[in-house]
């Protein structure tokens, strides 16, 4: 990459500077797959992003290929259209017709099979192309196919001859990379048996993401964290990829993956690599990659006993609705799903670093699909000083500070620490110092794969995988699969229901330890509860900071019938009972459920009691934080006070709201 500029200063950038940046090398991008979804819905949108933004150079050209007949004519109207094309998927604020214009006179299409003579005839169109635009001989290839085509794909390009002539030849393949660690070996050695590994751009769409590239830049730029990173000073550090969604009608795929291959094997391993990896010689490509390739080396690849003590796997079942009936089926009964298929939709792990580094500090992972939330977030958590510094105050317990990636949705870096409450006495609250993207760069939204196809024209392969990456990554996956293929889950899945956060045993997995998964409530999960659905994302930042948490014990009651209501509750795990003044259950409410959002507008006695069944962990919003909240934002307040007569039949003036009143009209 001598001569270039690293792709991450690409995603740094605001759009107002991107013009300072260098423009892609000139090429033709061949583009093998061409029909399908991928190339409609993010490679159109990223080509077009960087035509918008200047960063495409005008000596480039497109040629899709695929087994579908059609005309360049039809591909570009297929590609521009409004349904289904860019129109429908790009990402930019407005649309800008010219810019699309401009775009697709540069795609051209020309069907084939994967046989040397259709590819032998495709150079010849390349070879027309790269003249007409002065490409340089260049070629960019995009395998936007089944994995299992990969191998055939590189030999036949070789075949053609499309390894010779003057300029580059470099080849993007999709994910995923081997379905194992066998197959992985095997894939890598068809591919270099006739491409070099520095043509060869492994994506992993999770590199593309601002957030996770800011990783990189976190730890290497700012002096102050270097020092505490390591096992000295960090406890644990946890890493969430939450998915709301469910297989949404990719069972057929994902029936032979499970979480473990979709997620956990290439994009959580990337974002751990990022995070924990030594320092780099320099910011160059291999420099990057020879650290990461370290660090998952130094993970400890399991003995089929420490699978069994430090994994745990999980599939989804059913959703109800009120009356008992299923509402979204589980798992197994998804479209094209086996029906007693034993294929994981969660899993959690803990994992150890070997290393001078991290030796001893848990590293936990946690993954789902049809869980409660969406949200991305990595947390680090630093040991926490001695109470014993307390002696003398009223202060029984002090909280880890913890600094928390927002990854996505919310996109941002929170570090949380105590703060002394005002007031006479010293009582601690944690408090978050939050940098946000949104608020702090003006950037347009990206898919993720500009920067991909952009450092890839420029020969960074920073953000792409390498070889020896992929298959230090399966080598700690592997002895995972092993372990279930040979104890099949069987009846013990479906063991977690759509909407909660998993199940159990990845709470006890880490309670074992003596700690608990941090659970970042995000606007969006706020959002849940009427009270705060659509509210003005100000406010609901303002209460996800007055959100206090506190664990209760199995049979502990929380709310009781008849008191003053005092504060709302959002179960964030575990499960609690509803039960009348005679004792007659009412309702149970589930993890992710709200509860008390009546009482938090007005003072009213509970209707019933509200006990934990098992162990439950919740974060509660207190009324007179409420109330503070409202008084700061007065406008807040009007809004809040429509919501409780429109959506509770409650009315409550927002004057009494922002006195702190609760005794409703
Ligand atoms: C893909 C997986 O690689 O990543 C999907 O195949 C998953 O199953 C997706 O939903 C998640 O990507 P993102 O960018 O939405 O986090």
């Amino acid at each position: 990459m001598s001569g270039t500029t690293p792709s991450i200063a690409l995603s740094v950038v605001s759009s107002d500077s991107l013009a300072a940046i260098a423009k892609s090398e000139p090429c033709v991008m061949v583009i093998i797959g061409a029909s399908g979804d991928l190339t409609k819905r993010l490679l159109m949108p990223a080509l077009y992003n960087l035509v918008c933004d200047g960063l495409l150079s005008e000596n480039f050209a497109v040629l899709g290929t695929s087994r579908t007949k059609m005309d360049s004519a039809e591909f570009r109207a297929s590609m521009a259209g409004k349904e289904e094309g860019l129109r429908a998927f790009h990402t930019r604020k407005e649309f800008d017709d010219e810019q699309c214009d401009r775009l697709m006179s540069r795609l051209h299409y020309e069907p084939s099979n994967i046989t040397v003579e259709d590819f032998t005839a495709l150079r010849k169109t390349v070879a027309r192309l790269d003249a007409e635009v002065g490409a340089q001989g260049n070629v960019l290839f995009y395998f936007a196919m089944a994995p299992r085509f990969f191998g055939s794909l590189c030999e036949t390009l070789a075949k053609a001859g499309f390894r010779e002539g003057p300029g580059w030849k470099r080849i993007i393949v999709e994910k995923p990379f081997g379905t194992d660690l066998e197959s992985a070996l095997k894939l890598n050695e068809e591919i270099l048996r006739y491409w070099d590994e520095s043509q060869i751009y492994r994506v992993d769409h999770y590199l593309g993401k601002e957030t996770v590239q800011n990783l990189l830049a976190f730890r290497f730029t700012n002096g102050m964290f270097e020092p505490l990173w390591n096992k000295d000073n960090i406890d644990n550090i946890q890493f969430n990829v939450c998915e709301a969604v469910d297989v949404q009608g990719r069972g057929g795929y994902y029936d032979s993956s499970g979480v473990l291959r979709d997620m956990m094997q290439n994009h959580m391993f990337q974002m751990l690599a990022y995070l924990c990896m030594e320092a780099p010689g320099s910011f160059e490509s291999n420099a990057i990659r020879n650290e990461k390739a370290k660090l998952l080396q130094a993970v400890r690849v399991y003995e089929p006993k420490e699978v069994e003590r430090y994994v745990v796997r999980g599939q989804y079942g059913p959703s109800h609705k009120a009356d008992g009936s299923v509402d979204k089926p589980g798992y197994r009964q998804e479209k094209d799903v086996a029906p007693g298929s034993d294929t994981e939709t969660f899993a959690a792990a803990r994992l150890h670093i070997d290393n001078l580094r991290w030796a001893g500090v848990p590293i936990y992972l946690r993954s789902g699909k049809a869980l409660w939330k969406r949200g991305t977030e990595i947390v680090v958590e630093f040991k926490k000083p001695p109470l014993a510094t307390m002696r003398g105050s009223a202060v029984t317990q002090l909280d880890a500070n913890r600094l928390v990636f927002h990854i996505q949705p919310t996109q941002g870096i929170g570090l949380m620490f105590q703060a002394k409450v005002p007031g006479p006495v010293l009582d601690l609250q944690q408090v978050d110092m939050t940098f946000n993207y949104g608020s702090a760069f003006k950037a347009s939204r990206y898919t993720g794969y500009e920067v991909m196809l952009y450092s890839c024209s420029r020969g960074d392969a920073t953000l792409f995988s390498r070889g020896d990456l992929v298959e230090a990554a399966w080598r700690v996956a592997q002895p995972l699969l092993d372990y279930w293929k040979s104890h099949p889950a069987g009846d013990s899945f479906p063991n977690y229901s759509r909407n909660s956060w998993g199940p159990k045993a990845a709470d006890e997995l880490v309670r074992r330890d003596g700690r608990r998964w941090f659970e970042v409530v995000t606007p969006e999960t706020l959002e849940r509860s009427p009270l705060f659905k659509g509210a003005d994302p100000m406010l609901l930042k303002a209460v996800i900071m007055a959100l206090r948490s506190v664990s209760i014990e199995a049979g502990e009651v929380i709310i009781e019938c008849g008191a003053v209501a005092q504060e709302m509750y959002l179960l964030c795990q575990g499960e609690v009972e509803v039960v009348d003044a005679a004792g007659k259950v009412l309702a149970q409410l589930k993890t992710g459920d709200f509860f008390g959002e009546v009482g938090l507008l007005a003072s009213v006695p509970r209707t019933g009691t509200v006990r934990a069944v098992g162990r439950c962990d919740l974060f509660v919003l207190e009324q007179h934080e409420f109330f503070r909240i409202l008084r700061d934002y007065p406008h807040f307040a009007e809004a809040m006070s429509a919501v409780a007569r429109e959506r509770y039949q409650i009315a409550i003036p927002a004057r009494q709201l922002m006195a702190g009143s609760n005794d409703h009209a």
